[in-house]
């Protein structure tokens, strides 16, 4: 069939990208985490994979299964995150960075399961903040093609021309959250240096397909 003659957008590049929530322990039974479900970085990792990409997931906690030739690295914590992120990142021709990272942590968990306090007494927490991991990538020398995201629950497309300058990427991908997040649909706005261009509600699958198609087009040869 004809259609098998047409190059895939993606073939022989390789894609790092990050999904889902991160949780954070207070003890070892509880934790911080948020209410991403993972569903847009997972659509977007099988439209990177369908546009012939080699694809790397490197997922926080989801109820989600890895598409279909997707490789994929569990992790609990945005430290862990991080971590995983940095140790692969060489090589990749982009990133896309679609996770919710705790933005903190706590920094007195404890190695035990806390009890309650019989005087009604409440555990103290203290947070202190998580590494900014597109940040770091977006840092290094030799760095991939860098795409964020951010939900924003008001003022997008001022909180997301801003956040792109800020993160220093070439394209950020907004929305407006958190009634997205669990949804099987999504609005996106695309912000590049020329300005914003908006992706009209549709399935997370659909949207995934064309924020690959203008990801690719826009990849260094
Ligand atoms: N991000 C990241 N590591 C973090 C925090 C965020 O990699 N510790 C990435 C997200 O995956 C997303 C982008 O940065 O691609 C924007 O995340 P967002 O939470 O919107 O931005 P922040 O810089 O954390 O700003 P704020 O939460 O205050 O709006
Ligand atoms: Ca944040």
């Amino acid at each position: 069939v004809i259609a098998s003659f047409v190059p895939k957008s993606l073939a022989g590049r390789k894609v790092l990208i990050t999904a889902g929530p991160t949780f954070e322990p207070i003890d070892p039974v509880r934790g911080i985490t948020n209410l991403s479900s993972g569903k847009m970085g997972y659509a977007i990792a099988r439209a990177a994979r369908e546009a012939g990409a080699d694809v790397l997931l490197i997922s926080g906690p989801t109820s989600l299964a890895a598409p279909y030739g997707v490789q994929r690295i569990d992790v609990l914590t945005a430290r862990d995150m991080h971590a995983a992120v940095m140790a692969r990142v060489a090589g990749q021709d982009a990133f896309i960075a679609v996770a919710a990272v705790a933005d903190w942590r706590v920094a007195n968990a404890s190695e035990q399961k806390l009890k309650k306090d019989a005087n009604g007494g409440m555990p103290a927490l203290r947070f202190e903040q998580n590494p900014d991991i597109l940040a770091s990538v977006a840092a290094l020398a030799n760095k991939p093609y860098c795409v964020g995201f951010a939900a924003e629950s008001e003022n997008l497309l001022e909180y997301g021309r801003i956040k792109r300058e800020r993160k220093g990427i070439p394209l950020l991908v907004g929305n407006i959250g958190p009634q997205t997040f669990g949804s099987d649909r999504n609005e996106l706005v695309l912000f590049d240096e020329h300005g914003h261009v908006a992706l009209p509600a549709a399935d997370k699958h659909h949207l995934a397909r064309q924020l690959i198609t203008e990801i690719a087009r826009r990849l260094p040869a």
